[in-house]
């Protein structure tokens, strides 16, 4: 009898644990779930594991030279600091955009660095990173009305300054065209109000008239073309001067003026330092453009994303506001460049050789 009832208990005991036992299991399987559907980010482990940082870029576009050298020189300076990146652009196209950043954020990227083709719409990839953990870095063009993590630019608002020093000291009087960029990326409107800063006393007082004033829908030459064309006919080709918000909307406009026979006598300027841009310059049918040195900007991008990427603070920036925060931004001096220091800049810089730069020249 005594015998049956310690068999009984040892029964009692084993029902029990493997009741518990299961119970655990169970408990394992549901937060194993919970975690597949909510990732939230933590780099922690990466960076006490040494496993590499794993970096996202979601570019707007690869269409124009200067983005082909952003991306190869951000690889470049996210290599040598022992970090990889996935690379993906959007070539204009918004939804496109939103649809890569996420399958970014899905693969298990530690940070996000973005150039938003649309300042507003890319709003939904910044809350989106952030819901999975990831911070966001705008690159280049700020994005609008979101928790951006940080902002790594130029200084826009002094390109713009620097485009309409240099054409109101060629034309300091006349009938000015104003082709500005792509008016949803934040740059152009930036641009815009630095040009606009040096030529409003000129209009107020009389000397400068803005005769045209328009957008260029995505930066296309295609546009600039067509509403440099629509600024010549409207006012019947007396146009003094065309401030270029960049050097593919230069390019455009010089075509228009080159059909009419006045490429060369209207002075046009341009931003990025384009080869093409480069060669106008030196051939006369451009005035200026603004350098900026990508390789600048690429390597403070990649310090400040891995820095960032392995939860380190980044130290005290100056703050822009995108309409709902104070972003934390570096923003780095461009550089104005006309025919007398070409050769100082751009080609001492090896951004450009002097054998391409001068190669229509030699024709
Ligand atoms: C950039 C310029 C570029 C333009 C068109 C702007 O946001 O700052 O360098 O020319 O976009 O791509």
């Amino acid at each position: 009898m005594g015998q049956i009832l310690i068999k009984g208990r040892f029964i009692l005991l084993a029902l029990v644990l493997m009741f518990f036992v299961s119970a655990c299991e169970k408990e394992v399987v549901r937060t194993e779930k919970a975690e597949k559907t909510t990732p939230v980010k933590t780099t922690e482990n990466k960076v006490s594991t040494n496993e590499k940082i794993k970096i996202g870029f979601s570019m707007d576009t690869l269409l124009e030279e200067r983005w082909i050298k952003d991306r190869d020189l951000f690889k470049e300076a996210v290599e040598a600091l022992g970090a990889e990146v996935e690379i993906m652009a959007a070539n204009g196209d918004d939804a496109l955009q939103i649809s890569q950043a996420e399958t970014l954020i899905s693969q298990g990227i530690d940070l996000l660095i973005l150039v938003p083709h649309n300042a507003e719409s890319t709003a939904t990839i910044v809350h989106k990173a952030h819901l999975a953990g990831i911070k966001v870095i705008a690159y280049d063009r700020l994005v609008k009305n979101a928790d951006i993590d940080l902002y790594v630019s130029f200084d826009n608002e002094q390109v713009g300054e620097m485009q309409a020093r240099a054409i109101t000291k060629l034309v300091p009087k006349g009938n000015y065209v104003y082709i500005g960029g792509a008016s949803t990326d934040n740059n152009a409107h930036l641009i815009k109000k630095g040009a606009f800063n040096v030529l409003k006393p000129l209009i107020d007082k009389g000397d400068i008239t803005i005769v045209y004033d328009q957008w260029t829908k995505d930066w296309e030459p295609a546009n600039a073309l067509a509403n440099m064309r629509e600024a010549l006919k409207a006012n019947g080709n007396q146009i003094d001067a065309v401030i270029a918000a960049n050097d593919a909307t230069a390019g455009g406009v010089i075509q228009a003026l080159m059909e009419q026979g006045l490429a060369g006598i209207v002075p046009v300027t341009g931003q990025d330092a384009e080869l093409a841009a480069a060669q106008r310059i030196v051939e006369g049918t451009q005035s200026m453009t603004v350098y900026k040195p990508i390789k600048s900007l690429t390597t403070k991008a990649a310090q400040l994303a891995v820095a960032l990427a392995k939860g380190e603070t980044v130290g005290e920036y100056q703050k822009v506001n995108n309409g709902k925060i104070e972003v934390p931004s570096v923003l780095l001096s461009p550089i104005a460049v006309d025919l007398l220091n070409i050769d100082d800049t751009i080609i001492a810089d090896g951004f450009h050789s002097r054998k391409d730069v001068y190669q229509t020249m030699n024709k």
